[in-house]
């Protein structure tokens, strides 16, 4: 309750900054008009949609043998992908419990179906690591709906916020593949 309580403001705060800073835009003569640039980078992009790369490939069992090591490394770098703040997986320490344990993800919670009842693919895995939202029904993402759940909507966007490149979701992708 906290949390919805805490997103639905931060969304009023940024609803104010943005036509505060559309005000600002229409005044010609307004001091620092510029910092309506600094307030829109501030807004997150909405979600988005990936294909895996064709030099990403993780239908191969070889390619993802390989580049697990380096989304191991990644996936546990508190600096960069920071995975581990919230999952553990092998090799993780001082994990978070906020998410779900990944040990075994392939044999485990992969094979259960996803919010929306689909079942889950390599494609799946890719865009979770790179942007979950898509994944997320509306009834659950929109904290005005009566069934909002803030659990499914505090994984970190990772592509499209620019948190981490195409390569290195590739890698932490190959990495859970990997998670047998
Ligand atoms: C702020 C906490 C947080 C961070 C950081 C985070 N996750 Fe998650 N993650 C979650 C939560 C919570 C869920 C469960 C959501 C649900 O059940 O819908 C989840 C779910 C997942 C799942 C889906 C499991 C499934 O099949 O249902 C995968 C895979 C995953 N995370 C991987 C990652 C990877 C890789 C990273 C780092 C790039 C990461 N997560 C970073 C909180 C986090």
């Amino acid at each position: 309750m906290k949390l919805k309580k805490l997103l639905v403001s931060s969304m009023v705060v940024g609803g104010l900054a943005f036509v505060s800073s559309a005000v600002a835009g229409s005044c010609p003569g307004v001091e620092y008009s510029d910092a309506s640039k600094i307030v829109k980078k501030d807004i997150p992009p909405g979600p988005r949609l990936y294909a895996v790369p064709s030099n990403c490939k993780l239908d191969n069992p070889k390619f993802i043998a390989k580049k697990a090591k380096e989304g191991q490394k990644l996936f546990n770098n508190k600096k960069i992908a920071n995975c581990v703040a919230c999952h553990n997986a092998p090799g993780s320490i001082n994990a978070g419990n906020v998410g779900p344990d990944l040990t075994g993800y392939m044999s485990g919670l992969f094979n259960a179906k996803d919010l929306r009842g689909q079942k889950k693919t390599i494609d799946w895995v890719f865009q979770r690591v790179a942007d979950y939202r898509v994944q997320v029904p509306k009834k659950y993402s929109d904290p005005k709906s009566p069934e909002f759940v803030p659990y499914y909507n505090i994984m970190t966007v990772n592509l499209t916020t620019g948190k981490l490149t195409y390569d290195q979701v590739c890698a932490i992708t190959a990495f859970l593949l990997s998670l047998k």
